[in-house]
């Protein structure tokens, strides 16, 4: 049974991640985005982060075809906000029954990742949460090693 990885990406890091990933292993994969799009303003948006995740929102998500039951393991990527997950990340762990899977979670950030890894586990009820992955950027430059993230991508299984 191939992976499936679902991913958030608002500027691009968490996207060349998964592209990263999807060189090493035959896995499917589904971008999700939301039904507002967000300000192509950075500060804006971080701003509204800030909001969105102090509220715990949970924007709108366009429609994604995609059955969980159809896999065992699935990689969850997105950028930290705020110390968590993006909004559009909760919207899609609150919207899945997760029992039964093996979870790889990895989270792109500048430095400050929180509790991401935490409420990976906590919202993805029954599931066996691997140790997540903390792949940090300085805007838009990787300075986590190639080798640790591919070492990573290879113990996926
Ligand atoms: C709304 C918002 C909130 C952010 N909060 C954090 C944070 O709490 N900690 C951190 O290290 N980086 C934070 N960042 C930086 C992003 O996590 C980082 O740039 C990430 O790699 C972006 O991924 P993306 O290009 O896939 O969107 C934040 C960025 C935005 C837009």
């Amino acid at each position: 049974m191939k992976p499936l990885v679902i991913y958030y990406s608002y500027r691009g890091n968490t996207k060349s991640i998964v592209d990263m990933i999807q060189k090493k292993i035959d896995a499917d994969v589904l971008r999700i985005e939301t039904v507002v799009p967000y300000s192509t303003n950075y500060n804006q948006v971080v701003n509204q982060g800030q909001d969105e995740v102090n509220r715990g929102y949970c924007p709108k998500l366009k429609p994604v075809d995609i059955n969980l039951d159809q896999y065992d393991t699935i990689i969850l990527g997105t950028p930290v906000w705020w110390y968590t997950f993006a909004p559009a990340m909760h919207t899609f762990l609150k919207s899945q029954n997760w029992k039964g899977k093996t979870v790889y979670p990895f989270a792109t950030n500048g430095g400050w990742i929180g509790h991401t890894f935490e409420d990976f586990q906590s919202v993805c009820q029954g599931a066996d949460v691997k140790k997540g992955i903390n792949i940090r950027f300085d805007e838009t430059t990787l300075r986590t090693s190639k080798k640790d993230i591919e070492k990573w991508i290879d113990a996926i299984h």
